[in-house]
Parts: C-alpha cells; structure tokens; sequence
C-alpha cells in the first residue's frame, strides 16, 4: 500500500466564557499581577462553568474543526483524545465525545495521557493509524478541565492552569511530503515526581484523608519542572529537524506548548529563532495541558499566521515527563 500524506483538513478550539484574571486570584491566594505576569506571561486563564464538562467543551471545539474542514460527523471513523482530565476515571472521553458529536459506532474511539504533550502523542497515533489506510477520517482532540485537579490554596500551582479545548481533523492527501513530516516523542519516567497527582488511582485510591489532603491535586516542583522543560523541549526540536534536514530558520512558525513565557523564550534564544516565530497565548489561557497546543493552532490558522507551503514546528513537554514535537508543511 503506498505511502499516503496525513494532513489537518480543519481545526477548532473552544474556551470557557469564565474569565479569571490574575488580580482576582490575588484575592483568592497571596499573589500577585505583577508576580504572575513576571513570572510566567500569564495574565488570565478561563475556568468551565460547573456544568460544563471537559467533553462539552470537546464537542464544541471538535464542532468547529468539522465545519472548518467541510465535514459531517458522521465521515469520522476515528477519535484520539489527549486528555488526562477525562470526565469519568472509565470509559474513555472519546467515546462520550463520540455519542454528543452522533459520530457513527464504527468509528474506534479511544484516550491518550500523555499529559501536556497528549496531543503531540495524539496526532502522531491518529497520522499513523490514518497511513495505514485502515482508518479515513480523524478527529485528533486535546482537551482539559484542569480547574477540578488545581489545588487552589497553594500559589506555587494554581496561577499557572486554566481550561480549555483544541481538535484537529486529519484525512490523506495523495500530494506527497506535505502534512506531519515527522514527530519525536520520548519520556523521562525517573522525574514523575516532579509533577503529579498522589491519590485517586489503583495504587493510592481516593478517601476522605487524602480529599482533606488535596491529594487530587496536581503537586509540581516548579524550578526543577522549568529546568527540565527548556533543556527537553529544546532537544526534541533540533531532534526533529535535524531527522527532516531542517535548520530553525525554515521553520514559519513554532507552536510550543504554551506552559510559561520565559519557557518559550530560552527555547527562542537556543534555537536562535526571534520571538515573532513563536505563537504566543499563554498570557490568554495559561497552562491548559493537552489544549495548549491545539488551541494555539487553531488561533495561528485563523489569525492568517499559517499559509500553504509553510513548515510548523509543536514542541511539547509535561508530566512523566513526556516530550514531543513533530513537523506540519501545509
Ligand atoms: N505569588 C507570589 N509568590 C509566589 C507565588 C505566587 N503565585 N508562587 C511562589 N511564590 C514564591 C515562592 O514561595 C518562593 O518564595 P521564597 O523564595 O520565599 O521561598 C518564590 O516565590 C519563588 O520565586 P522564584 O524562584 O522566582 O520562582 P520561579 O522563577 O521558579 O517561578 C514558576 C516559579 C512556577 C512560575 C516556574 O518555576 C515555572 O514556571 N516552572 C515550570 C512550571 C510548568 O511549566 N509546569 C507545567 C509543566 S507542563
């Protein structure tokens, strides 16, 4: 079977209406606009309404890469989800998305964690099963309701977080070397501890304790987090181009995750790319794990920052810690 080009037809992303900027959480935590911004580049982040459930806000941004791409519902045959905020420990969000978008029961549906780099793991997964001639059409989502798992008495995490949703569809392309070139995923499994939640899974189950605890919360080492992250992200990239024979400068656009500003800008300075080639949101959403990525592609296309013919680099890091990145010519 020949090789085919697995490209993005269309993408969506979709926000909560809630706003919540950094001077309300300084009333909420010993903090500040000034800490935060200074810090991070985050100014505000959205937080989904009670009822809003992270597959709600999945449907709605799957809703708007289906119309993008000139497509049903129904031609879908595959759902990926990057998620470790599903709304139910078991079954997997995609097949709850897969019910509310009425896509067919054909379609395999299934989750990925891999934390903020799910989608870069996702998007690989989905292209490959795509290639294979298996599968047609694709609906790639990133999506997270983080503000359950933010521990929201402790300043040193819960300005950094937010919610939100991303999706992509993918389908084929009989034109060659266009779509995703290539990807790099790899992990550190000995730095779990620097980011992680210790209760409500098999090994440490929920109970009143470790509720009382905010043991369903995320804990972070935010320094060693930072170090890792600019060291990690900025090998997966110059991995990546180097496998494509690439130099940063024929990249158009990188599309990092969108964790911290200063994250962004050591891997600007290392790849001795200038800022303007880095799509920047954080300041936006904050840190919306699996969306990040998403989302920020979402607004790049339809901020007129993606044209045919340009090369965009994803660069992802997240807990595990999980890394990737991977190339799009569109
Ligand atoms: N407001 C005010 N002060 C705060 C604060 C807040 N929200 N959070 C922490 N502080 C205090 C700390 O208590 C500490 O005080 P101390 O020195 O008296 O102990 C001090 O600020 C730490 O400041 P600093 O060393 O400048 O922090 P930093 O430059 O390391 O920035 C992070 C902190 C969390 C923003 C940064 O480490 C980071 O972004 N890490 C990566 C996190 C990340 O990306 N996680 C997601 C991975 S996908």
């Amino acid at each position: 079977m020949p090789t085919r080009s697995t490209v993005i037809l269309g993408t969506g992303s979709y926000a909560p209406e809630r706003v919540l900027t950094n001077a309300e959480l300084s009333t909420k935590v010993d903090t500040s606009d000034e800490w935060i911004l200074s810090r991070s580049g985050i100014r505000e982040r959205r937080i989904a309404a009670p009822g809003e459930a992270m597959s709600d806000m999945a449907v709605a941004a799957s809703r708007r890469a289906l119309e993008n791409a000139g497509l049903k519902a129904t031609d879908i045959d595959l759902i990926v989800v990057a998620t470790m905020t599903a709304d139910l420990p078991m079954p997997a969000a995609a097949c709850i998305i897969q019910h509310k978008l009425g896509v067919s029961s054909n379609a395999a549906c299934f989750d990925i964690n891999a934390a903020c780099s799910g989608f870069v793991y996702a998007l690989d997964t989905a292209c490959a099963m795509i290639s294979s001639g298996r599968y047609q059409k694709a609906l790639v989502i990133g999506a997270e309701k983080l503000s359950p798992i933010v521990d929201w008495q402790d300043r040193t995490t819960c300005v950094l977080f937010g919610d939100g949703a991303g999706a992509v569809v993918i389908g084929t392309s009989d034109q060659p070397n266009i779509g995703l070139l290539g990807t790099k995923l790899g992990a550190f499994g000995d730095s779990v501890d620097l980011l992680y939640i210790s209760h409500g899974g098999s090994s440490s189950p929920t109970t009143p304790e470790s509720i009382a605890a905010r043991g369903h919360c995320m804990k972070m080492k935010g320094k060693e987090v930072f170090k890792l992250a600019v060291r990690v992200m900025d090998e997966a990239a110059r991995d990546i181009l180097e496998q494509h024979q690439l130099r940063a400068d024929q990249i158009s656009l990188v599309i990092p995750h969108q964790a911290n500003l200063r994250i962004i800008e050591a891997i600007s300075q290392y790849l001795e790319l200038p800022m303007e080639r880095f799509f920047v949101n954080v300041d936006r959403y904050g840190n919306t794990s699996a969306a990040s990525i998403p989302i920020a592609l979402d607004e790049a296309r339809r901020s007129g920052r993606i044209k045919p013919g340009d090369v965009n680099l994803l660069v992802a890091f997240g807990a595990g810690l999980t890394y990737g990145s991977a190339l799009i010519r569109w």
